[in-house]
């Protein structure tokens, strides 16, 4: 067996209601004035009166940053940098979907290092430690309160990019469901993929391993029986607490195992499309599965095992590509686009995608079935009209 590591945040704090703990946690990392980072959709819903409530009953001072936007640019954690570096803060909370907590945890390193931000891009650059910093999600999607990575939208070349290093983990993470009850059903759809995506991708993938792999069958589990639930009704509770936990142990075993050619493929639809994160990975999710499935037959036989099917009689193979029709009907479902036509993709645009994903070698080596240029190709065109994989 390989040599291989597993990384976490040093306290991860889950349960419904758990929220309450945020002040004295705040409070054990010795904080006295904390940042809490935020977009303007989290105030709006009055999420955080719980998490303002117990910093005050712990006596720590705050102030709120709401400036955070969805699939965040480089420059934007460059103006929010100027506007706090110099008021002393000693925490910084991030409250928010995965583009908030990216976010706080880059303007946590940004507080102790003087470096271009851009210049962090790629693995274990930042050279230390930032500030500390806790983060609680309010999606059920990126895992991002337990990966190493935060993603940026560079917006000169339109290209989403990668900060990966051990100190982009939490002192500590908070996982509620309560957080997640407002999310609109549209962002409960495409986060949701995204963390099947996570599960999916890091189980079949190169550096997967035994630890890893019972974290993210478990993440599928979870995730197939309570996503259309949580879609239809965001107010059942129960499915967003499969949600939150299968986010979360997606999130781990994407962390540790990485991902592969899904996430590649999308990157360039988020960076020159502007298609959300989940949006993008759910809609080549049955494509990229095809092309794989042949290369890791038992392991997509585990996967429709997980997903509920039925694979009684089945062969090994036909097993395995129930699997990839039943990734496609969830996301049929749950009323994701399933062609690129629909995100406004066209024909001419498939060579200039295929030139970006490319590039992104981090993931596509960690794919189960290698990939040429061609094969991306001709992936994008079968998913440019839809209608499911061919
Ligand atoms: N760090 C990682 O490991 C990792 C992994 C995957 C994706 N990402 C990145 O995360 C970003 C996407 O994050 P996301 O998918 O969580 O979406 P997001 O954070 O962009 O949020 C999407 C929208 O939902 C709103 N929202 C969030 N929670 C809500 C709630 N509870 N109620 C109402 N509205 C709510 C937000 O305000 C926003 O408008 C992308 O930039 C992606 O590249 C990071
Ligand atoms: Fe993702």
């Amino acid at each position: 067996m390989a040599t291989t590591f597993f990384r976490t945040p040093d306290l991860l704090i889950m349960g419904t209601g758990s929220i309450k703990q945020i002040g004295e946690e705040a409070k054990k990392l010795g904080s006295s004035k904390a940042l809490i980072v935020t977009d303007k959709i989290i105030v709006s819903t009055g999420l955080l009166d719980k998490v303002t409530k117990s910093l005050t009953d712990s006596g720590i001072s705050f102030e709120i940053n709401d400036e955070i936007v969805p699939e965040p640019p480089f420059e934007m954690l460059e103006e929010i940098k100027g506007k706090i570096i110099d008021k002393g803060f000693d925490l910084f909370i991030g409250i928010g979907g995965g583009s908030v907590l990216d976010s706080t945890k880059m303007l946590a390193i940004m507080m102790k290092n003087d470096m271009d931000v851009r210049e962090m891009i790629g693995t274990n650059i930042i050279p230390t430690r930032g500030l500390p910093f806790i983060l609680a999600p309010t999606t059920s999607g990126t895992g991002s309160e337990v990966t190493f990575n935060a993603i940026f939208t560079d917006n000169k070349t339109h290209v989403k990019r990668g900060i990966v290093s051990p100190y982009l983990l939490p002192d500590v993470a908070i996982v509620d469901a309560e957080l997640t009850i407002s999310m609109p059903a549209s962002v409960t759809a495409a986060t949701g993929m995204d963390a099947l995506v996570h599960a999916v991708e890091s189980y079949t993938a190169i550096r997967s391993d035994e630890l890893n792999d019972g974290i993210a069958l478990q993440a599928i589990k979870l995730i197939s029986r309570s996503l259309r639930k949580a879609v239809y009704n965001g107010n059942n509770l129960k499915a967003r607490e499969d949600m939150s936990m299968g986010s979360l142990l997606a999130g781990i075993a994407l962390a540790n195992a990485g991902v592969g050619a899904v996430h590649a493929l999308a990157y360039p639809l988020g960076g020159k499309f502007k298609v959300p994160h989940g949006v993008s990975n759910s809609l080549l999710l049955p494509y990229v599965m095809k092309y794989n499935v042949v290369s890791e037959m038992e392991k997509f036989k585990e996967i429709a095992i997980a997903l509920g099917e039925n694979i009684e009689g089945l062969s090994t193979r036909e097993a395995a590509e129930k699997a990839v029709e039943s990734l496609g009907k969830l996301s049929r479902d749950i009323g994701i686009p399933t062609s690129l036509v629909e995100v406004g993709v066209r024909q001419e645009d498939l060579k200039e995608l295929a030139a970006e994903a490319i590039k992104i070698e981090r993931l596509l080596g960690n794919n189960p079935r290698k990939l040429t240029l061609k094969d991306i190709e001709e992936i994008y065109q079968n998913a440019l009209d839809g209608g499911g994989p061919k």
